[in-house]
């Protein structure tokens, strides 16, 4: 297939000549200003855009500018046409972000030539990018896959050794407790009775952080997971946390990964959010799973997030099982965090989460 190129000049005779040179090559779109020329790339972004310099209304510079603003054209090259000759007009069409400077007239083989090298220049641009994204999406993956193992070894720790040695005291503590019992002052009596209250307490918070840090919640299944993790949140931080699901076919990965999206999610909407309600939604729907956390808390402004890594992670673990995590929060509204991938056994098909 021929790339495409968008042509904006206002002169019709030119319009006509470039679009001469470049059709056996090139499927070139002609429009006659740069505000047709940036409504038509928004609408169908283009390989290229070839713009004259001078043009009512919208010329070639505040094009370039325009869409370098849109994400959706953030990435076209940009090839300026001038009758402005010079190094110094050469110099302000590059420094304004052009990709290429070409002045007028100039010969078919040049811009034929120029084009040619800009398509070159784009291709191993975008082949970089892409190879980025798979090495840095690679390490990210890897970093979380570490980080649960992590995260299992630690509980299991807390629980096979921390938590036995606190058993062990417990009972040695309960023979304490009886042996004294009648014998001891009543002061050592319910010193001894106020550290079996404390130990009792420690041993519970160790289980609960051993419970939290294993994936071992999950052998329960992911909704009743779900479950417990709101009913403890609810209990330990005084706060009313509803849960609402459905028990779903999901396999290991993607359940483990929601378990994980929803104690951040609730974690943040305590600890940032100081959320007094927090709910918790699973739910599958036409060929969709979506989990939703919504909170009442403080809310946050997306643009400056702080440098943690609590979203980012929850993003990440989405992307590696071909889901789409999105944050809908404004100062003062509470917190919405909704996680969406496709049920299992439903067909392939656009997945991306709609505008909010
Ligand atoms: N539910 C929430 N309510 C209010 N602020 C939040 C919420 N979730 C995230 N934030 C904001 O976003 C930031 C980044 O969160 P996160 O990535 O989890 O990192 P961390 O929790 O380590 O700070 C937080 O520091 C906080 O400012
Ligand atoms: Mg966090």
């Amino acid at each position: 297939m021929r790339p495409r190129i968008l042509l904006a000049d206002d002169n019709a005779d030119m319009r006509d000549y470039i679009s001469s040179l470049l059709r056996a090559d090139y499927e070139v779109t002609a429009v006659a200003d740069g505000h047709e020329a940036l409504t038509e790339s928004l609408r169908n972004p283009p390989a290229h855009v070839l713009s004259d310099v001078m043009m009512p209304q919208m010329d070639g510079f505040e094009l370039l500018t325009a869409l370098r603003s849109h994400e959706k054209t953030r990435m076209i090259p940009v090839v300026m046409l001038s009758a402005r000759a010079g190094e110094e007009a050469k110099v302000e069409g590059l420094e304004k972000g052009a990709d290429d400077y070409l002045v007028k007239p100039f010969s078919a083989r040049e811009l034929r030539a120029r084009l040619a090298s800009q398509i070159e220049l784009a291709k191993l641009r975008s082949e970089l990018l892409r190879r980025t994204q798979a090495t840095v999406q690679n390490l990210a993956g890897r970093l979380i896959n570490a980080h649960d193992e992590e995260r299992n070894k630690i509980s299991r720790e807390l629980h096979d050794d921390i938590g036995q040695r606190l058993a062990l005291l417990s009972i040695t503590l309960e023979e304490c407790i009886q042996e004294s019992h009648g014998s001891a002052p009543t002061a050592q009596f319910s010193k001894l009775s106020a550290l079996r209250k404390d130990l009792e307490e420690i041993a519970r918070s160790v289980h609960e952080l051993s419970h939290g840090l294993h994936s071992s919640a999950l052998r329960v299944g992911l909704r009743a997971a779900l479950k417990g993790l709101c009913s403890t949140a609810s209990e330990q931080q005084h706060i009313k946390v509803s849960f609402e699901g459905d028990d779903l076919p999901l396999s290991d990965q993607a359940s483990l990964s929601l378990f994980r999206v929803a104690q951040e999610a609730l974690s943040n909407a305590v600890r940032h959010g100081q959320a007094k309600e927090v709910s918790v939604k699973l739910q599958a729907d036409k060929g969709l799973v979506r989990m939703v956390i919504s909170d009442n808390g403080k809310g946050f402004d997306p643009g400056a997030r702080s440098s943690g890594l609590g979203v980012v992670s929850m993003e990440e673990r989405l992307r590696m099982i071909g889901g789409d995590l999105k944050v809908i929060t404004r100062l003062g509204k509470g917190t919405q965090i909704s996680a969406q991938l496709r049920a299992p056994g439903a067909p392939k098909g656009n997945l991306r989460h709609g505008c909010s």
